[in-house]
């Protein structure tokens, strides 16, 4: 019987960049996300009718690029004697756009085969198993506010996701995604990150301040200080982007029209008084932090920059599920 999995995609408010073993997809340091509950990926496992694996994406056969790394991602569970699979999987939103495509991608990969073989994964061996198909999926394994622990074992064995707080913690908290650009990135997140690790000389500066601020993020959640935590999360962000563009070569996933988002989303601030904040990751969207209360009224300013194709208003993810 085939097994049909949904997650969502999450933005790391406290963001992963970078990892301090490449095999084992071991991060530099500790992050911390939210799901967005309005967009999707949801994957069908069944046994295959042909004698290959058969990968299919929205619709389509994808290149090999594409299949290659979801191929990879069967290997590594260790699965033997298993028949050819046909895995189907549709995103709401554009893929591989920096939008966490790949996250709920391969965690709804990695809780789907649990459940097809009946593997029994513990929660800590999931995020092991979700982390080694792009490391933020390990945190699309679960809804609400979600940590990644760095670890320091050589063996990741205690480098893994958990929740912190359910969505029902802060029902009101809103974000924003607008849509620049859908077409996927030029550059992998993965060389780019390994690039900031090895070449960017404010790389560990970042890492230093990016792990004190993921304890203030924490605490400012549990009090919903709304101010603090879009603060941190775009100090976070811009001290990321900086290890980009300080790296050798450097690397710049940001549009013009992303500049422009941000400068909006400063001027309502400090002109307008009303609270927002951005996070981006990489690519060139820009998602925006706000409260239910003034998410309107940014969309109606949103609505009037032309650079922007779309913009989906979401709250916290709820838990992945099993239809
Ligand atoms: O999981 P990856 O390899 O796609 O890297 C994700 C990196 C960022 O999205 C930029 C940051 C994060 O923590 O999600």
């Amino acid at each position: 019987m085939s097994v049909t999995i949904t997650t969502h995609p999450n933005i790391a408010l406290i963001k992963y960049w970078g990892k301090r073993n490449e095999q084992l997809f071991l991060p530099t340091k500790s992050s911390l996300s939210v799901g967005l509950e309005a967009l999707t990926t949801t994957t069908t496992i069944d046994i295959s009718s042909t004698e290959t694996d058969e990968i299919t994406i929205n619709g389509q056969r994808p290149s090999q690029a594409h299949t290659q790394p979801i191929l990879d991602f069967l290997k590594i569970t260790g699965i033997n004697n298993r028949p050819p699979l046909a895995i189907t999987t549709t995103n709401s939103f554009p893929t591989a756009a920096g939008l966490a495509s790949s996250a709920s991608g391969f965690a709804a990969l990695a809780l789907g085969l649990n459940h097809f073989f009946s593997l029994n994964l513990s929660p800590h061996e999931l995020s092991a198993l979700a982390r080694r198909g792009s490391g933020s999926a390990c945190r699309s394994l679960f809804g609400g506010f979600v940590v990644w622990h760095r670890g320091h074992r050589p063996d990741g064995s205690d480098s893994f996701a958990e929740q912190l707080l359910p969505a029902s913690h802060w029902p009101t908290f809103r974000i924003i995604v607008a849509i620049v650009a859908q077409e996927p990135k030029k550059i992998s997140s993965r060389t780019a990150m390994q690039n900031s690790v090895t070449t960017s000389p404010i790389y560990e500066k970042w890492v230093e301040a990016s792990e004190s601020r993921l304890d203030r993020m924490h605490r400012a959640i549990l009090d919903k200080n709304f101010e603090l935590v879009g603060q941190l999360a775009e100090q976070d962000c811009i001290g990321m982007h900086k290890t980009m563009h300080t790296s050798q070569p450097p690397v710049n996933f940001l549009l013009p029209a992303t500049a422009n988002i941000m400068q909006q989303v400063t001027d309502l601030r400090t002109k307008l008084g009303i609270p927002c904040y951005f996070t981006i990751d990489a690519g060139p969207n820009v998602k925006i932090l706000c409260q239910e209360h003034d998410d309107a009224i940014i969309m109606e300013h949103l609505r009037k920059m032309p650079q922007i194709i779309q913009c989906i208003v979401s709250s916290i993810a709820g838990h992945p599920y099993i239809t």
